[in-house]
């Protein structure tokens, strides 16, 4: 089958500070990842890695440095947005940014089957609108003339999904779709994109910082570091047997049952992310527990270590492929 998205040596380059102090930074470095049909697929790392940017060139939201992105092998160029027709719809993180408070929610739905033409009439659209919220676990009845505010953000991202399903979408990026959704309700949100992959066959790129959803729900991860993919492979041979020193550390601090790792914070937000960004060789060479000296001049290669994909000196010897 083929590929539904195919992402090809993606770099994002963005000028920061001001006239007299510009750096450019490389915040999506390289990349090359693919999404085939009915896959979850999950980009995870920490706090301005490269994830959003990722999610916005895919979407053409921004326009790549260079590489390219093919929507069921078209090519996506600036004139020619081929997500639209290629059926993308993005879920994002605040669901209470994403309608208007002064407008009940019904609306949004009205306008959406009203300019894709999806139904003929009144009737047909409300059948419509209440199929996509029962994949949700809601109903047109209890939704309908109701404003943003009489819903739970939990309720309220699964009515902005359930908007992203009108127009029966083959991918669906959701960035960061659960982190500000109550603690006790996440599992239940990323558990429905479980149901609809099953049920739709819809891909989705999920984009996050919180492995234990990314275990969860993913088929398929890449951890990224500083704009590098600095692993990837099935969630299973990346999150329980993490190869990349990047990983282990990414891993080590997701709560533990174990009350004296819980919390551990060996990942904390860097207040040298521009110097790592700009740093030479690996990204990582500053806070690696394995740094060799070669880390510090010589960018690793993307290594094919028993199926993963791996970015470190540590591997170069062991390579299959
Ligand atoms: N429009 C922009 N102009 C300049 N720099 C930018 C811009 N957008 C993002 N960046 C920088 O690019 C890097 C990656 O940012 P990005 O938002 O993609 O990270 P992220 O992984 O989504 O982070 P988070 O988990 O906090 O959402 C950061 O250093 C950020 O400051
Ligand atoms: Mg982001």
């Amino acid at each position: 089958m083929n590929n539904l998205l195919v992402v090809n040596d993606l770099t994002k380059k963005y000028s920061q500070g001001n006239v007299l102090a510009r750096v450019t930074i490389t915040a999506v470095d390289g990349i090359s990842f693919y999404i085939k049909p009915a896959e979850i697929f999950t980009l995870a790392g920490e706090s301005g890695c490269g994830k959003t940017t990722t999610a916005k060139v895919v979407l053409g939201f921004e326009e790549p440095t260079s590489g390219t992105i093919l929507h069921n092998g078209k090519l996506q160029t600036p004139k020619e947005k081929v997500w639209i027709t290629e059926g993308v719809q993005a879920i994002f993180q605040d669901p209470f940014s994403t309608f208007n408070p002064l407008r009940t929610v019904d609306r949004y739905f009205f306008e959406t089957v009203q300019n894709l033409k999806l139904a003929v009439s009144k009737g047909q659209a409300i059948e419509l609108i209440d199929q996509k919220l029962r994949l949700v676990g809601l109903t047109y009845k209890e939704f309908a003339g109701k404003y943003p505010n009489e819903f739970s953000g939990g309720q309220l991202q699964r009515i902005s999904i359930a908007r992203a399903l009108l127009s029966n979408p083959s991918l669906l990026i959701a960035d960061e779709p659960v982190s500000m959704v109550d603690a006790s309700l996440r599992m239940s949100i990323v558990n429905l994109f479980k149901n609809l992959r099953d049920t739709l066959g819809v891909s989705i790129l999920y984009i996050t910082h919180d492995l234990a959803t990314a275990y969860y729900v993913s088929d398929r991860i890449a951890i990224m570091f500083r704009g590098n993919i600095v692993e990837m492979g099935t969630v299973e041979q990346v999150l329980m047997n993490p190869r990349h020193p990047y990983s282990k550390l990414l891993r080590d601090s997701i709560p533990q049952a174990d009350p004296a790792k819980r919390w551990t914070t060996t990942v904390t937000l860097s207040e040298l992310e521009q110097e790592e960004y700009l740093r030479q060789g690996c990204k990582f060479a500053g806070r690696c527990p394995d740094v060799m000296d070669i880390c510090k001049g010589v960018v690793p290669a993307d290594l094919d270590v028993d199926g993963v994909l791996v970015k470190c000196h540590l591997y170069s010897d062991t390579q299959t492929t």
